[in-house]
């Protein structure tokens, strides 16, 4: 099926651009904001490329209208960006109100509304205002009423005008990268506890919200709020072995399961979990497991709390049974899983990240299956490239082809109910640990001369080829 013929009858579905706080907005002290943990920490580490912060990035704090330039020019439906909770809430909580924060968010959401775009806000995408990470941090319980205060305060700020809320942006990152590996602040090296604590407590805060919305603010306003979760394809690496049919099962359970299972399902954690983490633990002498668990109260509370099912997908992996090390005790270990790369499929700037667009659609059909048919909307996808050098941006286009294809058949030849596509990203941007070595952007950033105000306004922001996304639009 060729994507151009199917452009007419997609017009209603949700076609959009994606973005964060951190990796674009710089201003980073800018009118009484609040350092973040990942101020502090890119300003102190060696570890990024070129010791690259978010210090600038692309400016978005003072290059407002030319954002808002680019999304209209794209002609997408929503525009997915984040909120810096340090911009608000200097020191984390509301007694710290920062007006001009709050005005910047206003002026963005207006100017979506006027061009008609809908905002798609994500509440809190990774950068925890770096007062709490002191005192409280995310593996004490404390954090789940101050993260309700703030996203109540959200709610009740820019609920008029934002109607689809994602509270939480990947807490399986959160949780394995800046509890576990510790590769991503706050830099918590404990593999086999802190990543599931540190869930528990981003499970409770996301249902907290949820109730909140529910509770106070929708039936005024009438949204809906969700979840972002990440998950790659796990596809096993022989299908016709039974034991590498259910370790890819579990693959796919430890990654996304871990916190779509309790919201989506019943409350609590899949099988798999409970079974490998339990008795691991016995084995390692814990007197109980190192996987937390729910009361019945809890399980009540957090069963349904997302309106809509939001996947962020980049990859897919080949996996197979293999019978893990007991010592360290560790959330990778406790998988009993190995990942392996898909062989026949083309690299890209991210090693680890190959382009198997088949998986989408198999990833489609599993969450389809596993959370009874939910409406889904494919929140992240892209392609790293190496910073640009030349204009040619074909690997991106063959990449938004491959998969958004492979989302149609799951769609129209599965039925799977996949209600929108947010391709990542607006424009390249601080990306995380890679610095600015590799862009997701549909558009190139310049970001030597960026900071200079040399430049008429698109000259800054170029297009790297016409946008794939417009093609769903115009073109029938
Ligand atoms: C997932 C993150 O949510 C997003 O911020 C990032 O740009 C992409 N991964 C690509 O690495």
């Amino acid at each position: 099926m060729s994507i151009m013929t199917i452009t007419g009858k997609h017009k209603e579905e949700n076609w959009g651009i994606s973005s964060s706080a951190y990796q674009i907005e710089g201003g980073w002290n800018a009118d009484g904001k609040g350092p973040s943990i990942w101020d502090t920490f890119t300003q102190t580490t060696d570890t990024i490329p070129d010791k690259a912060n978010g210090n600038v990035a692309c400016e978005s704090y003072n290059r407002l209208n030319e954002d808002l330039y680019m999304l209209r020019a794209l002609r997408v439906k929503s525009y997915r960006f984040s909120l810096s909770w340090s911009r608000i809430f200097p020191d984390g909580t509301r007694k710290s109100l920062n007006q001009k924060g709050v005005d910047y968010y206003n002026r963005l959401i207006d100017g979506l509304i006027a061009y008609n775009i809908e905002p798609i806000v994500t509440i809190y995408h990774w950068d925890l205002p770096e007062a709490l990470q002191k005192v409280y941090d995310w593996d004490k319980a404390e954090m789940i009423d101050i993260f309700n205060d703030y996203c109540d305060f959200c709610f009740a700020t820019f609920g008029d005008r934002v109607k689809f809320w994602i509270t939480i942006n990947q807490p399986q990152t959160i949780g394995w990268s800046g509890y576990g590996l510790g590769n991503m602040p706050p830099n918590v090296k404990d593999p086999g506890y802190r990543p599931y604590i540190v869930a528990h407590n981003l499970i409770k805060a996301h249902a907290k919200a949820y109730h909140t919305y529910d509770d106070k603010y929708r039936q005024s306003q009438g949204g809906l709020i969700s979840i972002a979760l990440n998950a790659d394809w796990a596809e096993p690496k022989d299908v016709s072995i039974r034991r590498e049919v259910v370790a890819a099962d579990r693959a796919m359970q430890f990654q996304l399961g871990w916190f779509a299972h309790p919201i989506f399902k019943n409350g609590d954690y899949p099988d798999a979990l409970k079974w490998q983490v339990g008795n691991k633990s016995e084995i390692q002498g814990f007197p109980q497991s190192r996987l937390p668990s729910f009361t019945e109260e809890e399980k009540n509370f957090i069963k349904g709390t997302a309106d809509v099912f939001c996947v962020n997908h980049y990859t897919t992996k080949i996996v197979s049974h293999i019978t893990a090390r007991l010592s360290p005790e560790s959330y990778e270990y406790d998988w009993d899983f190995k990942e392996e790369e898909e062989n026949d499929s083309p690299t890209t700037a991210i090693p680890n990240q190959k382009v198997v667009a088949w998986g989408l659609r198999r990833l489609l059909n599993w969450i389809k299956e596993e959370y009874g048919d939910p409406e889904i909307y494919i929140t992240e996808n892209g392609v790293a490239t190496e910073a640009q050098t030349t204009w040619d941006d074909s690997d991106r286009v063959f990449f938004y082809k491959a998969y958004i294809d492979e989302a149609l058949k799951a769609y129209e030849l599965d039925g799977v109910t996949v209600k929108g596509y947010i391709a990542t990203s607006l424009m390249d941007s601080f990306e995380w640990l890679n610095g600015y070595k590799v862009g997701f952007g549909l558009h190139h950033v310049d970001f030597i001369f960026g900071p200079l105000e040399l430049f008429h306004i698109l000259s800054h922001y170029s297009h790297k080829h016409e946008s794939i996304l417009l093609e769903f639009h115009v073109k029938d």
